[in-house]
């Protein structure tokens, strides 16, 4: 085979707490990131990957979206290098790889749309050069490449400890319905949110730092796992948590005011800005009230910027669409 097809689904953060570390308060750790405990869920609004292999030793990268870079900024630009520079032997062997993104996942969104799509490049390469990974080496060489890339691989619903790469897979929650709301002008970085949120509060919002581990694994006990475990889909709704909220939704009034708007909306399970946001997102019982808020949604506010999308939680990762 030359050429795969690969189907990336984003991500919502169900939960999302910001531990700090072991040296003191909400310092980072020596590599800079925050310990976190989050629960993370695939969701059914993917892009397309294209792998395919060229005859000279380059990597290529074109995107649909013109804001979405095809230099070695690109994340699945990175995957490819990261591939070509582990298996020297395969590169030499199979050449240079190509990679077409089709890309349906808001940009900048807190949805990990760069994260799946080098998780996608690095299930693609495997075929490509008949590697024969496993699902947890692929994970470890997404670990290389970002927090969210070995969720993205792996995709359901999971537990995600360290800084987000450290997976406890959950029971799988199929056939939830969710609206996402976003702003297609509004990105947000994600390491200005955390940034901010340690300098806000890293002093005066010291959590029990003695006891890191013992905060991260509290996550498994916690209300919400126990309503995933429960299929309690209400119970869930109740317990979204996410601590950038606290610094994103001040810092963009529009996004407050958006999710304030689809709180205040009638036949919702519950709501809340997913990873660093800017998108926030409704949990709904079914389509048909999914699609019904997006019409309540566009209602209240009716800015052309603002993209609603219906979709629902999905119980996979990346998916192999098709091979030539
Ligand atoms: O790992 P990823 O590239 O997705 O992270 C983007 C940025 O978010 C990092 O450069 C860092 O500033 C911040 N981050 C963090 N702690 C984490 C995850 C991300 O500080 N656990």
């Amino acid at each position: 085979m030359h050429s795969y097809t690969l189907i990336a689904p984003a991500k919502i953060n169900l939960y999302l707490e910001i531990i700090g570390d072991a040296s003191g308060g909400l310092r980072q750790r020596p590599d800079g990131y925050h310990e976190l405990a989050m629960i993370l869920q695939s969701i059914g609004l993917a892009d397309q990957i294209g792998v395919h292999s060229l005859s000279t030793d380059s990597i290529r990268v074109h995107c649909n979206h013109p804001q979405v870079p095809t230099d070695n900024t690109n994340l699945a630009y990175r995957a490819a290098e990261l591939m070509a520079t582990q298996f020297p032997e395969a590169f030499s062997k199979y050449r240079g790889v190509e990679i077409t993104i089709n890309k349906q996942i808001p940009v900048a969104a807190g949805l990990a749309g760069g994260s799946t799509n080098a998780a996608a490049v690095l299930v693609g390469i495997d075929l490509l050069w008949k590697l024969g990974l496993t699902q947890s080496e692929l994970e470890e060489l997404g670990a290389k490449l970002g927090s969210d890339v070995p969720f993205c691989v792996a995709g359901g619903t999971a537990i995600a400890t360290g800084r987000g790469e450290q997976l406890s897979p959950l029971p799988s929650l199929d056939n939830i319905y969710i609206l996402l709301a976003k702003y297609r002008s509004l990105e947000v970085s994600t390491a200005w949110a955390y940034q901010t949120y340690r300098q806000q509060f890293g002093n005066s919002d010291i959590r029990d730092t003695n006891n890191l581990a013992a905060r991260a694994s509290a996550v498994h006990s916690g209300a919400i796992v126990k309503a995933i475990f429960d299929k309690d889909v209400r119970q869930i709704a109740q317990k979204l948590h996410n601590d950038l909220e606290r610094v994103v939704l001040p810092a963009y009034p529009q996004v407050l005011q958006l999710r304030e708007v689809i709180a205040n909306q009638e036949g919702i399970l519950g709501t809340m800005m997913s990873g660093s946001g800017p998108t926030v997102f409704a949990l709904l019982e079914s389509q048909q009230q999914a699609e019904q808020l997006k019409l309540q949604v566009r209602e209240a506010i009716p800015d052309e910027d603002l993209e609603l999308f219906v979709t629902r939680t999905i119980t996979h990762g990346i998916q192999i669409g098709s091979s030539v």
